[in-house]
């Protein structure tokens, strides 16, 4: 009802408004900044036990599987163990390997969709360490998992996901501090991260401080049929998201792109009619993905960049551009998804759809 939005128009819109209170229950209390790690104890194992482990294998679906991409950068960046995520529905059905040195980390915000849960009993029965990373608790997943890490986002009413990601995304990235910490990481360098990671609920509050700016240029968007996202790097995920979130709500057709791919296909369908996003903040791969832009504009086609705030090389090369504080790319795969999930609210507020309900989508999906 009204009363719940608390004065938000929209469920969604009040949850993006939430983040950074969500992500800082997220965190409260996982941070351990004197020793430089993350304390999880849904991971607790043996320091012999956590250098033994072999791969960390993520499963999800849809947004929550976006979450986990993240995940597999940044364990594989910080902690040097190998990781993968696996769309949970492909997980079951072609035979994986897996066995007792892996930890499959099943990312869920409902706790009950059936392909998530599929995957989750297919590792149970191939003997592997099972771990939820879960936001309704007590639900199927986190009972079946046993053990794992509870999100904290508080409910989630909005069916297209949005403060559920972020907070999987700070929870993946203490998970690789502590990773990192039980492998490589010195004292020091888990500091830094660790006051990194706490810094997030902050730029968040930045990026909704753009919130006029950014329904300003969605008033643009209204009209297109079709759209690219490109990153590289952590922004790959980021693209991902971005474009899921649009579908979803707005039912413009997107498409996530690693940039790098664009030339190996997509850019056959760059024209007038089909703007590219473009995540261009700070990062190893801004030049590339700079370079990107060019060609997309050479083909006439309109871009909307996501830049560093103050970046004036970016800014001059995008038709439209959204500001984000400066902040490690790691980081900013938050804060540059929250930028592009106000972005698709107000593009499909624009058009009057249904925001909270997208035709023919469900919160979660309890079929296979
Ligand atoms: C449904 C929802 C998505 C969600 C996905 C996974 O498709 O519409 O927004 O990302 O399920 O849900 P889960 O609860 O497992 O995170």
């Amino acid at each position: 009802g009204a009363a719940e939005k608390s004065g938000y128009e929209h469920y969604m819109l009040k949850e993006i408004f939430e983040q950074p209170e969500a992500i800082r229950n997220a965190i409260r209390g996982r941070l351990d900044h004197d020793r430089g790690t993350a304390i999880l104890s849904g991971l607790n194992l043996t320091a012999r036990e956590l250098v033994d482990l072999h791969r960390l294998l993520i499963v999800g679906c849809g947004t929550s599987m976006n979450a986990g991409l993240v995940g597999e950068y940044a364990v594989e960046d910080f902690a040097g163990m190998l990781a993968e995520v696996e769309q949970a529905a492909e997980f079951r059905y072609r035979n994986p390997i897996v066995n007792s040195r892996d930890i499959v980390l099943a990312i869920s915000q409902s706790g009950e969709t059936a392909d998530t849960l599929a995957a989750v009993r297919e590792a149970k029965d191939k003997g592997a360490l099972v771990a939820g990373l879960v936001n309704v608790v007590g639900s199927t997943i986190a009972r079946e998992t046993g053990r794992g890490i509870y999100l904290h986002a508080g409910p989630e009413i909005s069916v297209a996901s949005t403060k559920a990601f972020t907070c999987q995304v700070s929870v993946l990235l203490m998970v690789a501090l502590k990773l990192a910490r039980s492998r490589r990481f010195s004292r020091e360098e888990g500091m830094k991260m660790a006051r990194e990671i706490e810094q997030v609920p902050e730029l968040v509050e930045q990026v909704l401080g753009q919130n006029d700016a950014i329904a300003k240029v969605a008033e643009s968007f209204v009209n297109y049929r079709s759209m690219f996202y490109i990153g590289r790097g952590y922004m790959y995920p980021v693209a991902l998201e971005g474009a899921l979130k649009i579908k979803e709500i707005s039912y413009i057709h997107a498409e996530g792109y690693n940039a790098a791919e664009l030339k190996h296909g997509p850019i056959a369908l760059l024209d007038e009619e089909m703007p590219v996003v473009a995540l261009l903040n700070d990062g190893p791969g801004k030049d590339k993905t700079m370079g990107n832009v060019a060609e997309s504009k050479a083909r006439s086609a309109p871009v909307l960049g996501v830049i560093t705030t103050g970046d004036e090389e970016a800014r001059a090369a995008c038709d439209w551009v959204i500001e984000i504080p400066a902040s490690p790319q790691y980081t900013a795969t938050i804060t540059a998804t929250v930028a592009l999930q106000l972005f698709s609210y107000h593009v499909a507020r624009l058009k009057g759809c249904e925001i909270d309900q997208p035709r023919n989508l469900a919160k979660s999906v309890t079929v296979e």
